[in-house]
């Protein structure tokens, strides 16, 4: 053995983690080896804004495969992995990113990427691209990735006001990322954000699942699986008619706030759970946020409701109320898989993340057809990331007849 993980310093733990994290992302592997070869991305700078975990940092060893020149800041400013970045710094890429670094910061490093003068941006959120546009306004960029749910909305409707100044792939709308990332990787990695950081059993617990998107369903089916009573609370009548044929029940926040035991809001919007539902909350409670940003839980509320506050324990915080009663707070409210856990394994970043490399590369061979608008990425790329993916899980694909090919192609046929 080389080294021990109890004995070597920051960046060695990271290069370690990398080393986990990529053994788990055969597909991006696949795909970087032949970056590795053609250089697709060579003359290019690419600006990142994402969280800085070790599957980020795989990603970003692929990019500088296929010859691009990178930089990288944090898209959450507690979810960054500091022995990553360390990582990341001794293997040469410019890496602005502490975790629990301030808004200032956040924003500072946003910009210290931005001065590289990338002619991609990979965002998550789309922060780097809001700064690019209020702030930046001048300067060219060839085209952007965006990776989550949140991000795109904020794109389109940038897209619907023509402010948009470059094409950008919607990377999220790809099938082999959000049926994958946001529905497994989130419903386990938010699981295990709230059980490290409370260490409670879920089984026979209620827990209240605010949105019944892809994150939403992820998360209601596996504090199932743990043998949890899921109540689901939806705005949206056919999401919540599938929850309800999911065996959840739904009902209003209200009504969900007086039986809970544990409330998880995974819905891209803002004050899902505020005074209202505090003030019905049993003595105990947990809330937690899965969604982009901190805005799910209305904490200065909660703050301004509570008679005391303090840290129980690591990502836990205790709120008590005049009467008594206690709520605790998962992850300061911020991103509960990513702040109280490691995010997202690899084995689905892998699909994630392919897709951002490909969409890469499809952008720059685009690039003189593309509009300002906001793209998905071709169904061939999004297949073919699916086949590999299902090659190295060990499954095989059943291959069409002629003869079925005919059929399903006529219309002649009948009974
Ligand atoms: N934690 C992570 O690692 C992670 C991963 C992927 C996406 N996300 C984020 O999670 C959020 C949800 O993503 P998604 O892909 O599931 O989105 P989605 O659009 O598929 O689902 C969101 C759901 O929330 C519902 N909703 C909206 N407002 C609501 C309210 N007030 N009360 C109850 N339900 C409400 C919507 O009707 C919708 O069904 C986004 O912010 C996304 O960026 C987080």
């Amino acid at each position: 053995m080389d080294y021990d993980v109890a004995d070597i310093g920051l960046a060695g733990k990271g290069d370690l983690r990398i080393e986990w994290a990529s053994r788990r992302m055969p597909v991006l592997a696949a795909i970087r080896a032949r970056f590795e070869k053609d250089k697709p991305l060579a003359g290019y700078r690419i600006g990142a804004c994402m969280h800085v975990t070790s599957e980020t940092a795989t990603l970003m060893y692929t990019l500088v495969a296929g010859g691009a020149e990178v930089a990288l800041c944090a898209s959450n400013p507690l979810s960054t992995q500091d022995d990553v970045a360390a990582a990341l710094v001794k293997a040469g890429i410019p890496t602005y990113a502490v975790r629990g670094e301030s808004a200032d910061d956040f924003y500072r490093h946003i910009n210290a990427v931005l001065d590289t003068q990338p002619h991609l941006v990979f965002d998550d959120g789309a922060d780097m691209t809001t700064v690019l546009h209020k702030e930046r306004s001048e300067q060219a960029v060839l085209g952007g990735m965006e990776e989550t749910t949140t991000g795109v909305i904020r794109l389109k409707a940038m897209a619907d006001e023509d402010v948009l100044r470059y094409p950008v792939v919607a990377v999220n709308d790809s099938d082999t990322k959000h049926l994958f990332d946001n529905r497994h990787g989130t419903g386990q990695s938010s699981l295990d954000g709230i059980l490290r950081a409370s260490n409670i059993l879920f089984a026979g617990k209620r827990v209240v699942v605010a949105g019944f998107g892809d994150c939403g369903w992820g998360i209601a089916t596996r504090a199932k699986g743990m043998g949890a009573d899921v109540i689901v609370t939806e705005i949206d009548p056919v999401r919540a008619v599938a929850a309800t044929m999911e065996g959840h029940r739904v009902m209003t926040g209200e009504e969900a706030a007086e039986i809970g035991d544990v409330f998880i809001t995974a819905t891209g919007n803002i004050h899902v759970f505020r005074a209202e539902h505090f003030e019905k909350m049993k003595d105990g409670a947990i809330i937690a946020n899965a969604g982009h940003f901190d805005v799910e839980l209305d904490l200065i509320a909660l703050d301004e409701m509570a008679v005391s506050r303090r840290v129980i324990r690591d990502n836990l915080e205790e709120f008590v109320l005049p009467d008594g009663r206690a709520i605790h707070v998962v992850a300061d409210g911020r991103l509960v898989n990513l702040g109280a856990a490691e995010g997202h394994p690899a084995d689905v970043m892998d699909m994630s993340f392919s897709d951002q490399a490909l969409a890469a590369e499809w952008l720059i061979e685009n690039a003189t057809n593309l509009h300002a608008q906001v793209y998905k990425l071709p169904d061939e790329l999004d297949n073919e990331v699916a086949r590999l993916k299902l090659e190295a899980m060990g499954g095989s694909l059943e291959v069409m007849t002629p003869e079925q090919i005919g059929y399903l192609g006529s219309w002649e046929h009948g009974t």
